[in-house]
Order: structure tokens, then sequence, then C-alpha cells
């Protein structure tokens, strides 16, 4: 029986995986390369250092750990520049919509999302009220893939992972979410989110009654 709902946030909830790519590609390009649409999906859904990594290797370049640690740094800085004026109205379609009518079923809902910056992008976007739990990059220590994120979610909201179905936009949350033994919708392709049970362009092209109902057959 599905009983909760796990969301990731940018790029399910709100349009900010585009300003994660863009200050990625400033970072790349910064040590004097580049990477493509197809490499960010690489990146989705993982953690800063984790996606700085790749970021090296795809650039080739020689980088320290002073450096390394700067440009941390200054990717977060050309970030939350980016979503300075992040609002409700960045939400994805029918993402706000979806939300509030999970929260009125009474379906309990946690964020599972590996950003730092989770809590501060949805008190912008004034849905704060709507999650009953909310895990984010600061209180995990393995990322995504690694299922913690979501297998501390569910616990947040008192269910076992199969009663659980999470959202998410990034192969790599799918496979967290798989590996923690949790149901799957992925928002996007089935050819770049392969393993989820359910695909859909967008929230908005469903509903938790839908969703609930087809889990729980
Ligand atoms: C994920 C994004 O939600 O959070 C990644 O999909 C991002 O692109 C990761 O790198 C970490 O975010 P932050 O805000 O902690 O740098
Ligand atoms: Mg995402």
């Amino acid at each position: 029986m599905i009983r909760g709902f796990l969301f990731d946030l940018d790029g399910v909830i709100v349009d900010t995986a585009v300003f994660h790519f863009q200050a990625w590609r400033r970072c790349a390009q910064k040590l004097g390369g580049d990477f493509t649409e197809a490499q960010n999906e690489e990146l989705k859904g993982v953690s800063r250092a984790d996606s700085l990594k790749k970021v090296v290797e795809w650039t080739k370049a020689s980088v320290n750990t002073e450096e390394f640690e700067a440009l941390l740094v200054e990717k977060n800085e050309w970030y939350l520049e980016l979503v300075q004026e992040v609002s409700e109205a960045d939400g994805l379609p029918g993402a706000v919509t979806f939300l509030e009518q999970a929260h009125a079923q009474g379906i309990k809902i946690a964020l599972g999302s590996a950003s730092k910056n989770a809590p501060m992008i949805l008190n912008k976007m004034g849905l704060t009220h709507l999650f009953d739990a909310i895990i984010d990059g600061n209180n995990v220590i393995n990322g995504k893939p690694h299922p913690e994120v979501f297998l501390k979610g569910a616990a947040a909201i008192g269910l076992d992972p199969e009663e659980c179905l999470v959202f998410e936009d990034s192969i790599a949350g799918v496979q967290a979410a798989k590996t923690g033994g949790m149901s799957c919708v992925g928002i996007g392709t089935p050819e770049t989110l392969e393993g989820a049970d359910l695909h859909f362009t967008a929230l908005g092209d469903t509903t938790p009654t839908e969703l609930v109902a087809c889990f729980n057959m």
C-alpha cells in the first residue's frame, strides 16, 4: 500500500535543474572545458562535490584540494545568483497543485533532495508547510544513487520503504529509490530514466488519486 510520497526537488517540483546546469557549465568553462546536455543527465541528483569531481574529470583539468574547495563555493554562489528570483511561479507544470492535492488527501509527504539549498528554495516557493519531513543534502552522508536520502525520508514520515512512492527526474535518484525498495515515478522519458515504474513529463500529467489507485491495485 502506498501511503507516502517522497519528492526530489530540482527538476520535479521546481525548474531549478536548468540553473544547476548553467552554474556547472560556467565552472567547466572556467576550467577550460565544457560538457553537453547529455552529460548533464549524469550530474542530476548528484551531490555538489560528486558533481564537481565529474566536471573536473570531463574537462581534464588538474585541480588541487584548495582549488576544488574554492570551486565548490564559487559554483554555489553562481547558483544562488540564478535562483534569487525563484517563486511559486517557477513550479513545474502541475507540481504545486499535485502537492496540495496529496496533502489534502492525507498522504504523508517528505522531501528527498541532494541539494543543501533545498529548504531555502521550498521557502521561496511558499511550499514548506506541505511537507511532513525535509531530508536534504545537509542530512545525508551518502549521495544518490545511494538510497540514504529516501530511507531517511520514509523513516521521518513513519513509513516502510515499500509504502512510499518516489518522484524523480534523475537516473541517480531512480536508482536510489529502487535500491531503497520504493516504487518510483520518473519525471522524464523511459530512455533517460530507465528502471522507474511509470513515467510522466510533469506531475501535472497525473494526480495523486490516479497514482495511488495504480500502485495499490
Ligand atoms: C540536486 C541537483 O538536487 O542537488 C544537482 O539535481 C545538484 O544538480 C545537487 O548538484 C546538490 O545541490 P546543492 O544545491 O547542494 O549544490
Ligand atoms: Mg532532480
